[in-house]
């Protein structure tokens, strides 16, 4: 177990969901936290059907899977289908976690946009990526009909771009000399 900074705040370890090993604990954890839960097949279809399938990354303490995050890499942008962590574990750090390393993800492939389309009544929701950095950015009519009739906000993560390094002066006066300045 590792304490961080924050008293409140564990870290958790982090594999890449394997459905035969986690979806039920993945089940249990998305029936305590949404009104309108995801079935077994809705992970099942997402997560293998297609030509470009959903990723899945669950977060485990002490032996526990506590929760997880599903997304997808579109070509511009990379796209979050639902975050959830087990609701004794809230408050702890390990929703922050699990986006960060999705963050990673999008570092890495210079993706620089993540979105999530999230409820309008989910007021929680909205505050956790607020403050992960998301601004919302669109609504959506009913983006959700057949599951409820809730309309739905776009919210959308930009990686700041990297600061250039000033040129040094001998770069510069390399320059001078190269181009005969
Ligand atoms: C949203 C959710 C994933 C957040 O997970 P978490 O592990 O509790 O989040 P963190 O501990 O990393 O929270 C980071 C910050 O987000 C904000 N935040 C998180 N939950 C919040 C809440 N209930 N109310 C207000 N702000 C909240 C806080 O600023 C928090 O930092 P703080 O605890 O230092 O104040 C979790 O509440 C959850 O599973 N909810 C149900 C499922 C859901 O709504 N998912 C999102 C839509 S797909």
């Amino acid at each position: 177990m590792t304490i961080s900074e924050k008293e409140h705040e564990i870290t958790a370890s982090f594999y890449w969901m394997s459905l035969d090993r986690d979806l039920s604990a993945v089940i249990e954890i998305e029936n305590q936290s949404f009104r309108y839960p995801w079935k077994p097949n809705d992970f099942y279809n997402c997560l293998t059907k297609g030509k470009n399938p959903a990723n899945g990354i669950v977060a485990v303490y002490n032996g526990q899977l506590i929760g997880y995050i599903i997304y997808k890499i579109r070509k511009r942008f990379i796209e979050i289908f639902g975050i959830a962590v087990h609701p004794a574990y809230r408050r702890m750090g390990i929703g922050s976690q699990l986006l960060a390393k999705v963050m990673g993800i999008s570092a890495s492939i210079q993706q620089k946009k993540i979105t999530i389309m999230i409820g309008e009544r989910n007021l929680k929701g909205q505050f956790f990526f607020k403050n992960n950095g998301f601004k919302a950015t669109a609504v959506v009519y009913k983006p959700f009909k057949g599951f409820n009739e809730d309309d739905g906000y776009v919210m959308e993560y930009k990686a700041p771009r990297p600061k250039l390094k000033p040129e040094s002066k001998s770069f510069r006066s390399f320059l001078r000399r190269f181009f005969k300045e």
